[in-house]
């Protein structure tokens, strides 16, 4: 199983982010956190950086931790963003919104805090294309993973071949390094995000490969 990789822009230089950028090539997505200071703690960027990026040819994995996020995605959307993720917890409309999403062409996701079940999932498996499990509490980066996760992402390995959703991709987000990640996807992840440990290698492209080949 091809393991893809999406690093969080969250951990790099945003100085020199054009050059941050290159040094993560061999990578399958941008991983976007989209904080408001609301939902979670910290505010981080919006559709701007989105759009800017579109220009660099790697596909967006935008993880919009804000509240009311329906009231945003269209503007995510516009800005050329591949993947679009919205929290469990944010959204009262979970299926309006994702069906939204999905009309207007892009992966639908649904991220999931540590301390949400798995269960909120049951009536929108139709509308969905990702399902991301936050192994820490969203708001920053550099956090040590829950370990309470894997279990979860066992549990959601578990709907999606059970249901033959084998097209609905895992994330896994929050504490990814090299000593998390090999248990996470034997758990049944095929996505990690990594900010922290990824952008502090020596050679971010060689962790990327570690990661892509576990
Ligand atoms: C946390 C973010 C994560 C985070 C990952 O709120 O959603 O994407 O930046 O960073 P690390 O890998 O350092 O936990
Ligand atoms: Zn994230």
């Amino acid at each position: 199983m091809h393991v893809q990789v999406a690093p969080s822009l969250l951990s790099a230089d945003i100085l020199h982010l054009d050059r941050e950028v290159e040094s993560i090539r061999g990578c399958d997505w941008l991983h976007i956190d989209v904080m408001d200071g609301d939902f979670v703690p910290n505010i981080t960027y919006g559709p701007g950086l989105v759009r800017a990026l579109s220009r660099i040819g790697i596909p967006q994995d935008v993880h919009l931790m804000i509240s009311q996020p329906a009231r945003h995605v269209d503007a995510f959307i516009d800005a050329g963003a591949a993947i679009v993720t919205i929290h469990a917890e944010a959204d009262v409309h979970l299926h309006r919104t994702l069906s939204h999403l999905k009309k207007r062409g892009v992966k639908a996701g649904v991220a999931l805090n540590p301390s949400t079940p798995v269960s909120v999932l049951e009536h929108v498996w139709d509308v969905l294309d990702l399902v991301l499990i936050m192994t820490v509490n969203p708001g920053f980066g550099g956090q040590a993973f829950i370990p309470g996760g894997l279990a979860k992402i066992a549990q959601c390995r578990h709907i999606i071949d059970e249901g033959g959703r084998t097209d609905v991709l895992l994330e896994v987000d929050g504490g990814v390094d090299l000593n998390t990640a090999p248990h996470v996807v034997a758990a049944g992840a095929n996505l990690l995000v990594s900010g922290s440990a990824l952008f502090s290698a020596p050679d971010r492209g060689a962790f990327i490969r570690q990661l892509q080949n576990l």
